[in-house]
């Protein structure tokens, strides 16, 4: 049976988390959002993880996106592995919460529900850990984008941001990013859009690289 497939409503859970009780919907309001999980606490590729999520909060926040973590340890656990991660970190004081919740998903139901776990990586008792799974949630609950990368991979955070930025340029500029586009490259006008559409949408003027086809669909604008 598929996951979760990009465009489905992702699932209105209820959690516990460092925050309190949370509804995924009512917490996400109409921020966009990125779900992470990880495997265990206090394990060292999560802990860096963590830790850089942390330091790179405001520029999610500055791009209207609520963080929440996943984790299949109990609240004390988070509580005191948050203490680590900050310390981790080489932050002064270890006793504030980390900026972003983490939701204690310790009977593993949410990990199962939205296919979280990797197979290859078990616990000491031979229970699948969670694989590192990356959703990003648009203002309309919909799922924009995912990643899963198995434990033993840590997550590319400057990535993630990169991948955010791209996909507001769709959903509020309707463009695209080509491979391996960096803020401030020019964009792409995606293949769906009419010439005329193009020149009233994309005022600073759209370029069109010639190919051998003849086929004018590499058309680049400066990014808004
Ligand atoms: C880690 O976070 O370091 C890790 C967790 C589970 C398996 C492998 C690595």
């Amino acid at each position: 049976m598929p996951g979760l497939l990009l465009g489905d409503v992702f699932p209105d859970f209820e959690a516990e988390t460092t925050a309190g009780i949370i509804k995924l919907h009512e917490f996400l309001g109409d921020s966009w959002g990125i779900l992470f999980s990880h495997p265990r606490d206090f394990t060292p590729v999560c802990t860096t993880e963590l830790g850089r999520a942390a330091r790179l909060c405001s520029k999610f926040s500055k791009r209207n996106v609520k963080m929440i973590a996943l984790s299949i340890d109990c609240l004390e656990d988070h509580h005191a592995w948050s203490r680590d991660i900050l310390a981790y970190n080489g932050e002064e004081s270890v006793n504030c919460p980390l900026p972003f919740p983490i939701i204690a998903d310790s009977k593993r139901e949410l990990a199962v529900a939205l296919g979280m776990l990797d197979p290859d990586e078990r616990d000491k008792d031979g229970m699948p850990l969670t694989a590192r799974c990356v959703f990003i949630i648009g203002p309309d609950k919909r799922l924009k984008l995912s990643l899963l990368y198995p434990a033993t991979t840590g997550r590319n955070f400057s990535e993630i941001l990169r991948v955010v930025d791209s996909l507001q340029l769709t959903a509020n500029k309707q463009l695209a990013t080509p491979a391996d586009w960096q803020p401030g490259d020019s964009v792409m006008v995606p293949p769906n859009t009419s010439e005329e559409e193009a020149a009233s949408l994309f005022h600073a003027g759209v370029y069109t690289k010639l190919l051998p086809s003849g086929k004018k669909y590499m058309r680049y604008t400066p990014q808004p």
